[in-house]
């Protein structure tokens, strides 16, 4: 066996001696990896403004408070990433409700996201896993 084999084997199988710094991250939930509140904070700032700088959405957005909008979703992302708050919004439904958002205005939506989570470098697997926790949200806001 080449020498190689048996530390993919031991990566696979998770035996790879790993630091307890590594150990610790792997652990840790997905709203310490993304900076705590700082880093949620510059991936909702660096969104609202690409959103509302995006022809193609920012309509929609013409009459809403952006700071309670902003304070919304900072709550929403932390709460669903394992952080310490509590949203106290609408439900999805209720807050898209008489939009009549299509697949379309929601991809573009999800396009202005990773955009800026690449702005502020969050990490490709970080941002899958964020993705991964709002992507199943689009039934509740598409079509409301
Ligand atoms: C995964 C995708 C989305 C998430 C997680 C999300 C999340 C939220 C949250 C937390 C609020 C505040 C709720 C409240 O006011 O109580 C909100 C409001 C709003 N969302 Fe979304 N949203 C998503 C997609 C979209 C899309 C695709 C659009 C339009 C293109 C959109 C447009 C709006 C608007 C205009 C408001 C403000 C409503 C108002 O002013 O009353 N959202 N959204």
């Amino acid at each position: 066996m080449k020498p190689v084999l048996p530390c993919l084997l031991a990566i696979l199988l998770g035996a790879c001696a790993s630091t307890p710094q590594q150990a610790s991250v792997k652990n840790d939930t997905l709203y310490q990896r993304l900076g705590g509140a700082a880093g949620i904070e510059a991936v909702v700032d660096a969104s609202l403004k690409r959103v509302h700088g995006d022809l193609r959405i920012n309509i929609f957005f013409e009459n809403t408070d952006v700071p309670d909008l902003r304070r919304l979703l900072i709550e929403q992302i932390c709460a669903a990433s394992g952080g310490p708050c509590v949203y106290s919004g609408r439900s999805m439904e209720e807050a898209h409700s008489g939009m009549n958002l299509s697949d379309r205005d929601f991809d573009i939506f999800v396009e202005d996201l990773i955009a800026a989570m690449n702005e502020v470098k969050v990490p490709a697997p970080l941002q899958q896993e964020l993705l991964g926790l709002f992507g199943p949200m689009r039934p509740q806001i598409v079509g409301q």
